[in-house]
This record gives C-alpha cells, sequence and structure tokens, in this order.
C-alpha cells in the first residue's frame, strides 16, 4: 500500500513535515501542504511561501493545496504556484468542515451547490496546466448526496479522489461511514485514496479488511492525518504491517521519538520570536503525541501546564 501525509492546517507545514520525512519517511510516497486560500489582491503569505520553497522540502514528494470556489482564483495560484515552484500536481480542499470555510462555500461547502461545483470543475479542468486531485467527504448532511456527486466527479480527469467518508455535519465525530465509502468506491472511475480514523496497524487492517469484504474495487492509497500526529511512525509501522505478521514492526523507539521532537522543537525555536509562540506549538504536538504515553500522565501534565522552556523541557525529559 502508499501512503501519504494528510494536509493538517496549522501542523504540516515544512519543519514538521521535514522531521517526518527525515525520522520516518520509510513508507510515506506523498506529502500535502496545508490549505493555501487564493488572496488575490495580496498574494501568498510569506509563510505559504516558505512552505513552497523546494530547499524547504528537499527529496519530498509534495502536492500543495488549495481552498476556494472561484476557478478564477484556482486558475492563477495554480498557475503561479506550479510555475514558480516547479509543483506538477495541485489538490483540491473540497473536504474541510469548519463552519467559516463552509459559510463562504469552501472546503465542504463547495459540494452544496452541485451546479456551481461542476462549472467551477469544468473550468479548472479546461485551463489548468497541472494535474489536478481532490480532497473530498461523502456531502453536506446525506451520504445520498454522494450519487450526484460522483456523477460529476467521473467527467473529469481528476488523478485521484481522496474521500475522507463524513459529511460536512458530522465533522469529525462518530465513526467513518465504510458502508457510504464502498458504494462510492465502486463507482469511481479514478483511482481512490482512503482517508479516515486510522491511528493503528490493527485500524488499518479492520479498514482494509473491510474494503476487500464490500467493494469490488481497491484503493490506491491511504492517507493518514492524526495518527501521524500521535505516533510519526505510523506510515512505517503499516507499510511493514503489510510485509510481516509482526504488529510491532516499524514502531519508534524513544530515541527515534527523541530525535525527531528535537528537531521540530530546535526549528521552531529558530522560526519564533520568544518562548510563547515555540511552547504553543509544541504543546499542540504533545496533545496529539502524549497519547503514545498513556502511562506517563503526571509528566504529560507538566508539559501541559508549562509555562516557559525550562519546564516544558522537564516534561519532556521525563518522558523521551
Ligand atoms: C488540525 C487539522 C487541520 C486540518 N487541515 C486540513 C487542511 O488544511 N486541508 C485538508 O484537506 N484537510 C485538513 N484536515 C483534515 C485532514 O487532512 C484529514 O482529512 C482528517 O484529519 C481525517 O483523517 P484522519 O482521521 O486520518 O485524521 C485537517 C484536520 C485537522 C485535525
Amino acid at each position: 500500500m502508499r501512503f501519504y501525509l494528510a494536509p493538517m492546517e496549522g501542523i504540516t507545514g515544512y519543519i514538521y513535515r521535514n522531521a517526518v520525512h527525515d525520522f520516518f519517511g520509510d513508507g510515506i510516497t506523498k506529502y500535502y501542504t496545508p490549505f493555501i486560500a487564493p488572496r488575490p489582491k495580496k498574494g501568498m503569505a510569506s509563510k505559504e511561501r516558505r512552505g513552497l520553497l523546494p530547499e524547504n522540502n528537499p527529496g519530498i514528494p509534495l502536492v500543495p493545496q488549495i481552498l476556494t470556489n472561484k476557478a478564477e482564483d484556482f486558475l492563477t495560484l495554480s498557475e503561479e504556484i506550479c510555475d514558480t515552484y516547479g509543483y506538477e500536481e495541485i489538490n483540491l480542499n473540497a473536504g474541510c468542515p469548519s463552519k467559516t470555510v463552509v459559510g463562504h462555500g469552501k472546503g465542504s461547502g463547495i459540494l452544496k451547490d452541485t451546479e456551481a461545483y461542476d462549472r467551477f470543475l469544468e473550468e479548472i479542468f479546461a485551463k489548468a496546466k497541472c494535474k489536478i486531485s481532490v480532497k473530498t467527504r461523502l456531502g453536506m448532511e446525506d451520504p445520498e448526496e454522494f450519487a450526484r456527486l460522483l456523477g460529476i466527479y467521473n467527467q473529469y480527469p481528476i488523478t485521484e479522489l481522496t474521500i475522507h467518508p463524513r459529511l460536512q455535519t458530522d465533522q469529525y465525530k462518530g465513526t467513518v461511514r465504510m458502508d457510504d465509502f464502498c458504494v462510492a468506491l465502486d463507482k469511481c472511475k479514478m483511482p481512490v485514496v482512503y482517508n479516515g480514523d486510522i491511528y493503528t496497524v490493527q485500524d488499518y487492517r479492520e479498514k482494509m479488511q473491510y474494503i476487500k469484504d464490500h467493494c469490488k474495487n481497491t484503493v490506491c492509497a491511504v492517507m493518514l492525518g492524526r495518527g501521524m500526529l500521535r505516533n510519526p511512525a505510523l506510515a512505517r509501522e503499516l507499510y511493514q504491517s503489510d510485509l510481516s505478521e509482526n504488529e510491532n514492526a516499524g514502531a519508534p523507539t524513544k530515541e527515534e521519538l527523541r530525535a525527531y521532537h528535537d528537531r521540530i522543537f530546535t526549528s521552531y525555536k529558530d522560526l519564533f520570536d520568544g518562548e510563547m509562540p515555540l511552547l504553543f506549538h509544541m504543546k499542540e504536538l504533545w496533545a496529539s503525541m502524549g497519547g503514545l504515553f498513556p502511562d506517563q500522565e503526571k509528566a504529560l501534565k507538566k508539559i501541559r501546564k508549562s509555562g516557559n522552556v525550562a519546564e516544558y523541557l522537564a516534561g519532556v525529559h521525563e518522558i523521551l
């Protein structure tokens, strides 16, 4: 199986991405940038440009993602990204469930008005010079909506369709809708990527077994999001689990996690002015990675409550 690192706004920037790639990159074939929303008057933010620079992504197969519902803005930004930085594929975000984004008809909000979405896709596929992949949900409020969306998706040369089998109204709650995913998978003409709720080898095996038992088609890849934040070696573990029965093959060592942590810590320290943004980002990382250490609640609390770098590092030293 091929594994992709999901785009996660505010987290999977180039610093995080490089650390994953350098320490746990085995088994990851593609990385996605967090979404970039076009700003026709201002242009891309310098943080977004830094994230795209080839020298900030050495050896990393990267796909930039765009969030918009305006064909013209998609075309202008995708051309700039591909011409300036040499990318060949752009991913369209049709999945973000956040209310502000959806309220503007973007992210999964683009799925609401299917006629407008069809016109949007028609124009970008007619005029874009790069390959286009799409990351989608099943619909806004009812999985039945996907039948209409499929009729639209199947008309265009989408290089890959990543499906997160939830609705906009689901946000990230409840379990993924595997039955609806299978209905969709079997009708898609393009390669399909599965995305959702894989945190462990067992989760991966269960989802893949479900697809095997219930679908005629197979997926071309699996995209991993929050599971990689919790366990940065997850893709390596899943990749090795395809080759061996041993569920622990590829699990991260403490030394690896320490080196991974230190890389991210040092890079953020160099990037930010002052301790507070550094602490904020590191605590965010631990909010997920802490899940790997269920019996270290005291030290995790120390990290959460730390008010300066010295307190923070004391907590980290207890765990790693
Ligand atoms: C904090 C956070 C930020 C996210 N940002 C993006 C984003 O920029 N673009 C996008 O398409 N999806 C984004 N997502 C959704 C993830 O890419 C992914 O689809 C979702 O987390 C489900 O996969 P998972 O269960 O493996 O985490 C985000 C998710 C989270 C939790």
